[in-house]
């Protein structure tokens, strides 16, 4: 028998293991068939130049699973039907059974893939990322591993699902203090993502065919979670002050969510008037609509005091209440830390909690007891009080180098306010924004469409997302001049 067997000696797998691996994949194949003899130990391991003892592991391990018999004297043997008996209860490829689907899988299996961004680039603009830098590691280190003494937080199984007590009375302080919410600890519930808030709204509330109107151009992993919940989007215009209240009147009348950017739209960087804001409540509470508010950038203005959020003007204005508010530490903390909130009118929280309970317990309890650790100690704050400074600083950095570099080859969204993650750029090239973006990407930069904010037509100049916050001024430079040299080929 000619086995072929190639062994790699820098490989992870162990050398019987390598053996082994390979007599079986043999076998399967039909390699090795049924009564074949193989050879003995010591031959196969004089060929291969390994130890005996490797050669029998792996020899001993075929017996034990059945792939091979021994009969004493005459050697090791190919069981019979072994292929079969592995093989031959499962339905060969040509009958295999069609597969029959959710209609949720096949919704999602239809909606445009919202793709990963690829790994870091040499510089990398990529949007919504906070500089991880910047963030006290050292500080979050210390509480995480004082958190991981407590034995409560270690022997539960499970819950409370709404979130650790903890941090939702931090979070209840911080709302109150920064975005004028004035909400209790009950009203909030600890979710892994602002998208996992939204999705449980959407779980809640909405039943298939129904309408959400939704931001043109808008957040598209949050429209393709209102899709999924098998509703209806219905497109609302965006102007240089965020969503077209008016137009929202007039199209979005049948719809039961409004989903809306306030503080910082996405992607274009508008800020919702407070005009447009009560506007907005007055259209919800007309209908008993819920508006969902995602506060994504809400912590970074700079140079101007934030405009209070649409769910403190809901919580302080009589009437029924019909905002959900969705926050997100990505941006303030870190984006792998995997934790938002949502606060939600008191009406609806055991709705929520249940459907929170339901899909998936809870958050996990030593991150979400050291963030509560941290805001309580002020490090919260503070630190956002630093980042603030330093990405107000890297703005406007990015718009004097944009200018410099590019002239007016490169031009801000006309919607764009000193605040957020990021700026919304169009350029003037013929060159697609896929093309664009994927030749900045071979000469090491990297910037993200926005191609995938829009549901309807897209503008024809390329429009691309700069995310500023992690990048020094000398590298944005560098990686601005490259996407010059490539405008100018
Ligand atoms: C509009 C918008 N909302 C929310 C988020 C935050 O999402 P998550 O909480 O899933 O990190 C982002 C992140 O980029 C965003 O762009």
């Amino acid at each position: 028998v000619d086995l072929l067997i190639q062994i790699e000696r820098k490989s992870k797998r162990t050398l019987h293991d390598q053996v082994y691996d390979r007599l079986r994949e043999a076998i399967l194949a039909g390699r090795l068939r049924e009564g074949a003899r193989l050879p003995s130990s010591r031959a196969l391991a004089a060929d291969l130049e390994l130890s005996r003892f490797t050669v029998i592991d792996a020899y001993n391990r075929l017996l034990d699973e059945g792939f091979v018999i021994g009969r004493h004297g005459s050697g090791t043997f190919v069981a019979s039907n072994v292929a079969e008996r592995c093989t031959g209860a499962l339905p060969s490829g040509a009958n295999a059974p069609v597969r029959s689907w959710s209609a949720w899988s096949d919704r999602l299996a239809a909606l445009e893939h919202v793709p990963d961004p690829p790994g870091e680039a040499e510089i990398d603009f990529r949007h919504a990322m906070p500089d991880l830098d910047a963030f006290p590691h050292a500080i979050w280190r210390r509480l995480m591993q004082c958190e991981s003494a407590d034995r409560s937080l270690r022997t539960r199984y499970y819950g409370p699902a709404a979130g650790w007590p903890a941090l939702r009375a931090a979070l209840a302080g911080y709302l109150d203090r920064s975005r004028s919410i004035p909400c209790s600890a009950e009203q909030i519930v600890i979710t892994s993502s602002s998208q996992e808030a939204v999705a449980l709204i959407a779980k809640i509330w909405l039943n298939e065919g129904d309408e959400v109107a939704f931001e043109e151009p808008g957040y598209p992993r949050a429209r393709r979670t209102f899709q999924l919940a098998g509703a209806e989007l219905v497109p609302i215009p965006v102007d240089c002050d965020g969503l077209d209240v008016n137009s929202l009147r007039t199209l979005g009348n049948r719809a039961r969510i409004a989903f809306v950017t306030p503080s910082h739209h996405y992607p274009t960087g508008a800020i919702l008037p407070l005009a447009r804001r009560f506007a907005l409540l007055e259209w919800a509470r007309e209908r008993g609509a819920l508006i969902v508010e995602d506060d994504y950038n809400s912590e970074f203005r700079f140079g101007a005091r934030p405009i209070p959020a649409l769910a403190g003007i809901d919580a302080t204005t009589p009437g029924p209440r019909s905002v959900v508010y969705a926050g997100t530490l990505s941006k303030v903390l870190f984006p792998s830390l995997r934790l938002g909130y949502l606060v939600a009118p008191p009406d609806m929280i055991e709705r929520v909690v249940a459907a929170k309970d339901a899909l998936n317990r809870n958050a996990p309890h030593l991150e979400q007891a050291t963030v509560a650790a941290f805001i309580e100690g002020g490090h919260f704050e503070r630190h956002l009080g630093r980042v603030r400074r330093l990405y107000a600083e890297r703005r406007a950095s990015l718009i004097r180098v944009l200018h410099e570099e590019l002239g007016d080859q490169a031009a801000i969204h006309p919607a764009a306010n000193a605040a957020g993650l990021h700026v919304l750029v169009e350029f003037k090239t013929a060159k697609s924004t896929a093309d664009l973006v994927a030749a900045a990407r071979v000469t090491g930069v990297h910037i993200d469409s926005a191609a995938s904010c829009y549901s309807q037509a897209a503008p024809s100049n390329p429009s691309v997302l700069f995310g500023f916050a992690g990048i020094s001024e000398e590298l944005m430079r560098e990686g601005i001049r490259r996407l010059a040299t490539i405008l100018e080929a």
